[in-house]
């Protein structure tokens, strides 16, 4: 339990109410008012949770002013050079970084999971060849639930920690099955010989007539991209994960709802669309025009891959990102790339803009992130799947947390009532 460190008076109605502060480890202090209604009768009106703690949490702590992501209290910057993505997961999922033995130990568990049920390879059939990615995403994965609902007792941590396993595992060879059936190509069996990033380049891109092991530069930018996606506090769709599993539903039910929030252009879906938007703007001479429209207010427009929520200064993996595009884009001989090339130009000539400054609008994840995946050879619609398959394990940990939690209870905000107030149905004739 938090303990209380203040308290906050309000005065409404003619009525006083006083109500505890907790102070956390860091971060800002959060007013409990569980008894706002009871004292007052007045709900909090928090459309988009501007305000509003919706949990306690241990995982991920963002400062949005000092451009600051920790993972359990690592700097992201720090696990980004010195670890791989597997000892990530085991940090965001059990609070500390595993010893040598317990490293080994998870790779094991998680390799001997890849493979999918063979029945559900007949699910993508179902698709068209043509479907997005985040639609057959969704699909599969929410399918999931039809192969290892029954044997999942939420309450009992073996079995969460088994379906946590089983999700890790089995992203990465369910997303490139979604590329391979799109491409008309044959799925390829996951290699338990490669690591996890590896593994997952071998599946998209290997062909069965001949041997193929994936450049290890490229294999680890891809790590490097998975950790920097692998968590991130209570966004959209971790929020959305969390409160489907306050329901008591399983976790692929969870999972799978996760995966159509992070779809969306304004979340997950941003890298897409960020690319997108510099194949569309096309040349540098046209980033003036583009700028033009983000700031006109008549203009629905945004700068896909620039602002964010919480950071108000810069997003650090949006640092790290270009630093991984550099890298990759150096490997493969394409330093001079015209997107690359167009986005370092839109990125300076958008942060030397007032509005930008004013709004303290800077480039986020979703920036870079489409222009070396594109140089991964992952094409655009993937994008997504890719975030998705990296911050899995967060809504994993997440999740995990909040069925942890004692004082957990079903999510169910109220409102504010605009609509008709208590009437009689008029009969038809009179209507
Ligand atoms: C992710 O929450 C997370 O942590 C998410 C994420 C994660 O790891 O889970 O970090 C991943 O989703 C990153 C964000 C990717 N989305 C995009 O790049 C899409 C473009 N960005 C915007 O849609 C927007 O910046 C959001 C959605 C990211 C943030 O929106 P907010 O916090 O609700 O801010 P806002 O829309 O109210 O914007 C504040 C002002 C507005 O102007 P005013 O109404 O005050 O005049 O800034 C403007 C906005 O119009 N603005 C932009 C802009 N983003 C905000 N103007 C032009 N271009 C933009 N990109």
């Amino acid at each position: 339990m938090t303990q209380k460190t203040a308290t906050a008076t309000m005065s409404f109605n003619g009525k006083t109410a006083e109500f505890p502060v907790y102070s956390g480890s860091i971060g800002p202090d959060v007013i409990d008012i569980t008894k706002l209604y009871a004292q007052t009768g007045a709900f909090t009106y928090d459309p988009g949770f501007m305000s509003t703690a919706a949990c306690k949490s241990s995982i991920t702590y963002i400062d949005g002013d000092k451009g600051e992501l920790l993972y359990r209290g690592y700097p992201i910057e720090q696990l980004a050079q010195q670890c791989d993505f597997m000892e990530v997961c085991y940090l965001l999922k059990n609070g500390e970084l595993p010893n040598k033995a317990q490293y080994d130990d998870w790779n094991s568990r998680v390799r001997k999971h890849t493979m999918v049920h063979d029945q559900l390879t007949k699910f993508y059939s179902g698709f068209r060849r043509d479907a997005h990615p985040m639609a057959v995403l969704v699909g599969v994965v929410g399918g999931l639930s039809a192969f290892y609902h029954d044997s999942l007792d939420i309450t009992n941590p073996e079995h969460r920690m088994v379906a946590a396993i089983r999700l890790i595992a089995k992203m990465p060879t369910i997303v490139a099955m979604a590329y391979r059936y799109n491409s008309g190509l044959p799925f390829m069996y996951p290699r338990n010989d490669y690591d996890y990033a590896t593994n997952f380049l071998y599946m998209m891109f290997a062909n069965p007539c001949e041997e193929f092991k994936p450049n290890p530069v490229l294999s680890r930018a891809l790590d490097r991209i998975l950790i920097l996606h692998a968590d991130h506090e209570q966004n959209a769709s971790t929020s959305t994960v969390r409160l489907s599993g306050s329901s008591g539903a399983n976790p692929f039910a969870c999972i799978a709802a996760g995966i159509a929030c992070l779809w969306g252009p304004a979340h997950g879906g941003a890298n897409e669309a960020c690319l997108q938007m510099l194949e569309e703007i096309g040349d540098v001479s046209r980033v003036g025009e583009y700028i033009k429209r983000a700031k006109d207010k008549n203009d629905s427009f945004k700068l896909m891959g620039f602002g964010h929520r919480v950071y108000k200064n810069f997003d650090p993996r949006a640092k790290l990102m270009r630093e991984t595009c550099h890298e990759v884009l150096n490997e493969l001989g394409l330093h001079n790339d015209p997107l690359f090339k167009l986005a370092i130009e839109l990125e300076r000539i958008a942060l030397e803009d007032e509005y930008f400054i004013e709004k303290k609008l800077y480039p986020n994840v979703d920036f870079y992130s489409g222009i070396v995946q594109r140089a991964l050879g992952i094409p655009t619609k993937l994008f997504t799947g890719i975030f998705a398959m990296a911050r899995t394990i967060g809504w994993i940990a997440q999740w995990h947390e909040m069925i942890g939690d004692p004082e957990q209870k079903i999510g169910r905000p109220r409102q504010l009532y605009l609509g008709a107030a208590n009437r009689n149905v008029p009969d038809m004739k009179a209507r």
